[in-house]
């Protein structure tokens, strides 16, 4: 129960590696605010959560529509009185080589990856001031080893990283820590690239030094855990690479 009290909000929790995140907190003992865009999935995340006895709610939005990101804050507040973990997990991006991304690609993984990330930590800056909070944000190795077919993907996700670090750095002083992660895990993005470009997946696989794709839950989601907990109350600023040792072991 190592978030026992702790309320979260967690962004992209339906599906994939965001539902991970919310499945791990839920054991820890966390309430948990996500955000998703099916209300099907969410809904489904939910009745998981509560099940597993945890304090859960499901908020419906788009979070390209930037309108929605101040009420998703007030919404926690209202529900649960305060904030102690932000955790912007979600993202959407379509995959096109550099001279094919257009202005509406390029934007697409901005509206649904940095704004929001960058809007939810404004918002919530208050509220995390209060509870000494934590934010964890979310980073690819597409970004920083450059990977084919992903340039606005791979801007969305620096443009995440540079700011995480500005805010760690402003931060620091209200003992906010703000951390990245990078992942690799078997999320429904990952299986749709194992369907429809076979290749591509296996040859991903073949690059993982521990020889497997990690699990949403129990690698990703126990990562977030650690970095949401006490225990990481002397890290901040850091990207922690989840992904088998595939970026730093080659
Ligand atoms: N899975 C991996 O191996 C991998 C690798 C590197 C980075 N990442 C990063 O980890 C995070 C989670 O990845 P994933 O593989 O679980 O992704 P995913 O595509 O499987 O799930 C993303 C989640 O975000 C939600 N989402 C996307 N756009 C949204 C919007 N506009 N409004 C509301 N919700 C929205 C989706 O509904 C979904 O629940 C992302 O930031 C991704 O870039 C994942």
């Amino acid at each position: 129960m190592r978030l026992k009290n702790k309320v979260a909000l967690i962004t992209g929790g339906s599906s994939g590696i965001g539902r991970g995140i919310c499945h791990a907190f839920a054991r820890e003992g966390a309430s948990i605010v996500f955000v998703g865009k099916s209300p099907d999935k969410g809904r489904r995340t939910e009745e998981e959560l509560l099940a597993l006895g945890a304090d859960a709610v499901f908020l419906q939005a788009n979070l390209a529509d930037r309108s929605v990101l101040p009420g998703i804050v007030e919404e926690v507040i209202k529900k649960f009185g305060k904030l102690d973990i932000l955790v912007n997990n979600a993202q959407t991006s379509k995959n096109v080589i550099f001279e094919e991304t257009t202005e509406e690609v390029m934007n697409l993984a901005f509206n649904t990856g940095f704004w929001p990330t960058f809007i939810l930590m404004r918002t919530a800056l208050p509220y995390l001031k209060v509870t000494k909070g934590k934010v964890i944000n979310f980073v690819s190795a597409a970004g920083m080893i450059g990977l084919s077919k992903q340039s606005s993907y791979a801007a969305a996700k620096e443009a995440i990283r540079g700011i995480s670090r500005v805010a760690a750095t402003e931060w620091g002083r209200y003992g906010i820590t703000v951390n990245l992660l990078s992942p690799i895990a078997n999320s429904p993005g990952v299986d749709r690239l194992q369907e429809e470009h076979p290749n591509a997946y296996n040859k991903m696989v073949s690059l993982i030094p521990l020889g497997r794709i990690g699990d949403c839950e129990e690698d990703i989601g126990r990562a977030a855990v650690f970095l949401a907990s006490s225990d990481a109350d002397y890290i901040t600023g850091q990207t922690i690479m989840v992904d088998g040792g595939t970026v730093m072991v080659r």
